[in-house]
């Protein structure tokens, strides 16, 4: 193993504080660490700072071209959206005035049927990879549009730029109020085949497909049942909605009265299985919770979507009580922020909500919250064993962030430690702190375009 090691070249070693979640602790800090990344971009040892000279032994480096980092600057996981509407962008920030149905008919339609237009989807793409990259979103987990070439091409555009990318083709056969904005259950499935086929043949190390089925009130049961199958046959990631809102939750159940419940309806479907993210699930019941559980299914936990769109709160504690697997997601722009800091912050405002209500519900930590941005995306997404953490053999996804970087967002008054200097990123930073992203090693902001 240690010949293996002494042949392994070195890229990058940085020394410094390194911060991120395992399973037993929401946050571990090591201080004075050592990490080096091979140049297939992944970690390849970490050590500690002390044990220098024997490490640049082992791994032929040399100490000088060790990066150091400042006093107040630490090493964190990327962050991972697991559930992200790309052609939404667009719209960010604005038409937050109506409950979800409503919202999907007079807004989200009409804009996603101009994705047809390649240099349209082109402009949008870019700028919402770019803004997330800047925002420290190492991993997306993309919805597009009914569109194949254009969803295509924000598959181009992830790669190119550096971010790791599930991509999505929407499905979408059924009750839709706008008339170009509409597939049958047969262009769906030709197009769905066609778009897996070529974004697979692209062979992009970090962007893969998902089978996208809008939600259970866009898709006929017919259609629903030959994604499962595909998503089956090709062991594809599959994503969704789930639950969110209470309308959308009461037409489901008269539209499948055979079926237990909403979650049923997708099980039944063959939808739910270890590769499933589901997003929101506000009002799923504890039977619900124990099928996602039983499959292996995740939540993508939308806070600022669900208080925007006033669909309803998540109960995260009910869910990790489960050992339901759980990430959080932006949901632009039904949530109107694109970065993943806010969803932290959003998250945690949900949870103190839930706590006014009920004085016994057990509040969301900080450092759950960050679990939840970092490791928690990477299990709801099955990214697990390349990303979430660092760990020797995981890929170098990483956040530099200097929490007192000159002209920012933080003002540090005194020394604090480690774990201070995380909450109050969490809490007060933008991406003026997060001054170099990483993802499989590459450096990607700064860009270097
Ligand atoms: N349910 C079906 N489509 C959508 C969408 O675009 N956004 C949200 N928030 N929920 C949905
Ligand atoms: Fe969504």
């Amino acid at each position: 193993m240690a010949d293996a090691h002494r042949t392994t070249p070195i890229k990058r070693v940085f020394r410094g504080t390194l911060i991120h979640a395992t399973p037993e602790e929401a946050v571990q800090v090591r201080e004075d660490a050592l990490l080096g990344v091979g140049p297939d971009g992944k970690i390849t040892f970490i050590g500690e700072g002390k044990e220098l000279n024997r490490l640049s032994l082992e791994f032929s480096f040399s100490p000088t071209a060790v990066t150091q980092l400042e006093k107040h600057e630490f090493f964190m996981p990327g962050m991972v959206d697991t559930h992200i509407h790309a052609p939404q962008y667009s719209y960010a920030g604005t038409a937050l005035d109506l409950p979800l149905l409503d919202w999907l008919n007079k807004y989200t339609f009409p804009v996603e049927s101009r994705f047809k237009d390649l240099s349209f989807a082109q402009d949008v793409y870019t700028r919402v990879v770019r803004r997330t990259l800047r925002n420290g979103t190492t991993t997306a987990c993309y919805f597009a549009t009914i569109h194949t070439d254009s969803s295509l091409l924000l598959g181009h555009i992830a790669d190119n730029l550096g971010q790791r990318a599930l991509v999505g083709k929407v499905c979408m056969d059924m009750n839709n109020s706008v008339k170009h904005y509409k597939e049958t259950i047969q262009e769906s499935l030709e197009e769905t085949r066609r778009f897996i086929t070529k974004l697979l043949e692209k062979k992009y190390a970090l962007v893969k497909p998902v089978v996208t089925p809008r939600f259970v009130l866009s898709c006929s049961g017919a259609l629903l049942g030959q994604l499962g199958q595909l998503a089956k046959n090709n062991n594809l990631h599959i994503q969704s909605h789930i639950s969110e809102n209470a309308e959308e939750v009461k037409i489901v159940k008269e539209l499948f009265p055979d079926s237990a419940s909403y979650t049923d309806v997708y099980h039944k479907h063959n939808l739910l299985t270890n590769k499933t993210v589901m997003a929101h699930g506000c009002h799923l019941s504890d039977e619900e919770l124990a099928l996602f559980r039983d499959t292996g299914a995740s939540l993508s936990h939308c806070p600022n979507s669900n208080l925007s769109l006033c669909s309803g709160f998540l109960n995260v504690r009910k869910v990790l009580n489960h050992k339901v697997k759980l990430g959080l997601g932006t949901d632009v722009a039904g949530g109107y922020s694109a970065s993943m800091l806010d969803a932290v912050r959003r998250a945690l405002d949900t949870s103190k909500i839930l706590t006014i209500q009920d004085p016994e519900h057990e509040t969301l930590t900080f450092e759950e919250a960050f679990r939840l941005a970092t490791l928690g995306g990477s299990q709801a997404l099955s990214l697990d064993d390349q990303i979430g953490n660092f760990e020797v053999g995981k890929d170098f996804d990483a956040l530099r962030v200097n929490v007192a970087v000159p002209g920012g967002p933080i003002d540090l008054i005194q020394h604090e430690q480690p774990k201070i200097l995380l909450e109050k990123f969490l809490n007060l930073g933008d991406d003026r702190n997060i001054v170099e992203v990483y993802v499989a090693g590459r450096e990607v902001i700064p860009s270097k375009e």
